[in-house]
């Protein structure tokens, strides 16, 4: 049966990327892709789980879906981290729902979907990967042109007690460099000018063969894989999310020693308080934290720093809040991505008493996230006259004369261009700083 499938993808980079490899699976079973849920015969929604807030939009969207396709029911699948959680269960919650795919079903959706087309009522999976499962994705088949999200590791060992990843994605499996890097040479061919090691924790890469890193040095196996990657000629190579515990200096090496590494680190930190940290099990206090920042600080390029916190963690006082601010301040990060602390049901955190009151979380975040803009408005006003490598990505929704995309630091880079610049990498000299982004001109080519 031919039909039309829309997939909506919420959450992280992880979901982006199965939602890639999912598009390439209904392709090449047969089925059409459409960019709006409208007249699909099929519509899949993938789902994050890590906040409350992220768990209810799929509920939300479903509920919208339904008032606007009265009349000619479309199958609804719900694939990802709420369905791997709430599985069957989500069938009772929202009747319309005809297929409930978890985690590890991404291979698998083709048949998940004739079989709610031929009219099975409630198809469900949350089996393991099949064995030999494929991660990576054809680059024809990808949203960006330019950029390519390539997962190393899935899964999470952590167990941090507030976070529910380690029960959505599971264990921690990594792919092999073998496979790696022979997708990261296929980028290269296809004219891919970036890639994006993902996973829930690239550092943690410990594939369970030495394929593909015979050879290369380093200090872990994510370092030598590092090393391994800057070898394949792909142009600029970034990376994310990194885990303190694990973070070894070594990685800084890497970096200085080669160029095509870039020069942004994502190193959540949570809490600047050893008190919350410990209630966190992060697995590292603030004075190990502080050891990681020097060591990326002293790399030979300046280096961009980014960082995850949660305020109002269960028992959070209002000093170790302080903490958290003077941490913030110290540090200096080019970004920050804040968070109120969401009790998520199964965690063991959901075990002590959420007594930091919602008028209080929404304080601290505010307090924070101010804190942050002055910070980082004067650090994005040191980058004016200077110059970047910017990968022209798309054009600017604000401006029809203006192309956006990022430089090596991750920064977002608007300047006066066309279409014609997209996926060339141009060196801009910045003239203006707003708050999340910088402003500059093409200068020359590099
Ligand atoms: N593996 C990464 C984080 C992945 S989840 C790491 O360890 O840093 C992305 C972010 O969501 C986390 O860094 C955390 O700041 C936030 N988060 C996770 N669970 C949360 C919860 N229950 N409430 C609020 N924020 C949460
Ligand atoms: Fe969640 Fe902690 Fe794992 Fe990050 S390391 S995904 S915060 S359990
Ligand atoms: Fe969300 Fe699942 Fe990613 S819970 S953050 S989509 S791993």
């Amino acid at each position: 049966m031919r039909a039309t499938v829309y997939l909506e993808t919420f959450g992280c980079q992880m979901n982006v990327a199965d939602s890639e490899r999912a598009d390439v699976r209904l392709r090449a079973a047969g089925f059409d892709l459409s960019g709006s849920p409208e007249n699909a015969d099929v519509i899949i929604f993938n789902t994050c789980s890590v906040r409350e807030r992220a768990a209810h939009k799929v509920f939300t969207r479903i509920g919208e879906v339904r008032r606007q396709r009265i009349g000619s029911e479309p199958v609804v699948g719900v694939m990802g981290c709420v369905a791997q959680l709430e599985g069957e269960s989500i069938f009772d919650a929202s009747p319309i729902v005809n297929i409930v795919a978890g985690t590890r079903a991404t291979d698998r959706l083709p048949q998940l979907i004739s079989r709610a087309l031929e009219g099975e009522r409630r198809v469900l999976d949350l089996d393991e990967r099949a064995d030999g499962e494929v991660w990576d994705v054809p680059a024809t088949a990808r949203t960006s042109k330019y950029v390519a999200f390539v997962p190393i590791i899935e899964g999470c060992n952590k167990f941090c007690t507030y976070c529910i990843v380690p029960f959505s994605r599971g264990r921690e499996s990594s792919r092999t460099a073998a496979d790696i890097i022979a997708e990261i040479h296929e980028l290269c061919h296809q004219g891919y000018k970036e890639i994006h090691l993902i996973g829930q924790n690239v550092n943690s890469y410990r594939p369970k063969t030495e394929a593909g890193l015979e050879g290369f040095k380093g200090a872990t196996p994510f370092c030598r894989l590092l090393r391994a990657v800057a070898t394949t000629g792909m142009e600029r190579i970034k990376f994310t999310t990194s885990f303190p515990r694990d973070f070894n200096p070594d990685i800084v090496a890497a970096i200085d020693e080669h160029e095509s590494l870039c020069e942004w680190i994502h190193l959540p930190v949570q809490s600047g308080s050893d008190r919350i940290l410990r209630a966190m099990r992060r697995g590292h206090t603030v004075s190990d934290y502080l050891q990681r920042i020097e060591a990326v600080k002293n790399a030979a390029r300046p280096m961009s720093i980014t960082s995850d916190i949660i305020v109002g963690f269960p028992g959070e006082t209002m000093e170790d809040f302080r903490e958290t601010v003077k941490l913030v301040e110290q540090v200096g990060y080019d970004g920050l991505y804040i968070f109120k602390y969401s009790e998520r049901h199964g965690t063991p955190a959901a075990k002590l008493n959420d007594d930091v009151s919602r008028e209080e979380k929404s304080a601290r975040f505010a307090e924070l996230e101010e804190a942050q803009r002055r910070f980082q408005r004067t650090m994005y006003e040191r980058y004016i006259d200077r110059v970047l490598n910017v990968l022209v990505e798309r054009p600017s929704s604000k401006s029809e004369s203006d192309m956006t995309g990022h430089s090596t630091c991750h920064k977002v880079v608007n300047f006066p261009g066309d279409s014609s610049m997209l996926g060339d990498v141009k060196r801009v000299r910045v003239t203006a700083a707003k708050q999340n982004s910088l402003y500059g001109e093409i200068i020359s080519a590099p």
